[in-house]
């Protein structure tokens, strides 16, 4: 199921300015091997986050080979940095060959293997925590990541629709039953502010509340 009209996805992408040429050849390559990422309308909303909230420290769970990581690292200032994680060793050394190309290598540091383990890990908090894992491990994820992310600081979730399986599976599948939870789970936590952006696939924004009144 398409979430948004795809003629009105066309239309949005002609408003679209032309992107930085390491972005192109990375949605070239995505496109060549049918790998996802998150595109380049959600990823300009992931910059306007950065820019809103002041962000220095990002926290990714779920990287690739860093395509989201570099549209956000474009904005993010100066001496700020983005944690990626990521699974697959050959997916990190094509993310620091295009994050060395473009210029931002120095705002990003790769940890590779489980995102829940490095984030469990993890020290400080975060600005912004994007989670785009495996769908199964979605509610887990969010349960390690919200105790990390600052007052005021944004928890986003990619793929909150899923092609819209969260209404059509009479018996879900375990990545559908994964963004099913975490969409009921993040919409309970009484210190955010949650909703979802039928954007894309659908983005689940979660705003940790700056006070519990
Ligand atoms: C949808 S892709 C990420 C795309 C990236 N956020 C982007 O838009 O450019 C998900 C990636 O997360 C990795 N992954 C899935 N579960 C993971 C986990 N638990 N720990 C680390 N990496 C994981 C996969 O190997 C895959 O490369």
């Amino acid at each position: 199921m398409d979430i948004v009209n795809p003629a009105i996805v066309e239309y949005l992408v002609s408003l679209t300015p032309p992107r930085h040429p390491v972005l192109q050849e990375m949605e070239e390559y995505a496109r060549e091997k049918q790998f996802p990422i998150i595109g380049p309308l959600v990823s300009r909303f992931l910059q306007q986050l950065v820019i809103l909230t002041g962000a220095t420290r990002v926290f990714e769970m779920g990287s690739g080979f860093g395509y989201s990581a570099l549209w956000m690292s474009l904005v993010l200032p100066d001496g700020g940095q983005i944690h990626c994680t990521e699974f697959d060793p050959e997916n990190i050394e094509r993310g620091r060959k295009y994050h060395k190309t473009a210029g931002v290598a120095n705002k990003i540091i790769w940890h590779q293997g489980d995102a829940r383990e490095s984030m469990r890990e993890a020290k400080g908090e975060f600005d912004i925590i994007l989670n785009d894992i495996d769908k199964e491990q979605y509610p887990q994820a969010l349960a390690i990541a919200w105790p990390k992310l600052r007052r005021g600081g944004i928890m986003v979730t990619d793929n909150s629709l899923w092609s819209g399986a969260v209404i059509t599976e009479e018996t879900p599948r375990e990545s559908t039953a994964g963004v099913l939870a975490v969409n009921r789970d993040t919409y309970g936590l009484s210190d955010a502010i949650t909703t979802i952006l039928p954007l894309r696939d659908g983005l689940l924004l979660a705003v940790k509340k700056k006070n519990l009144t």
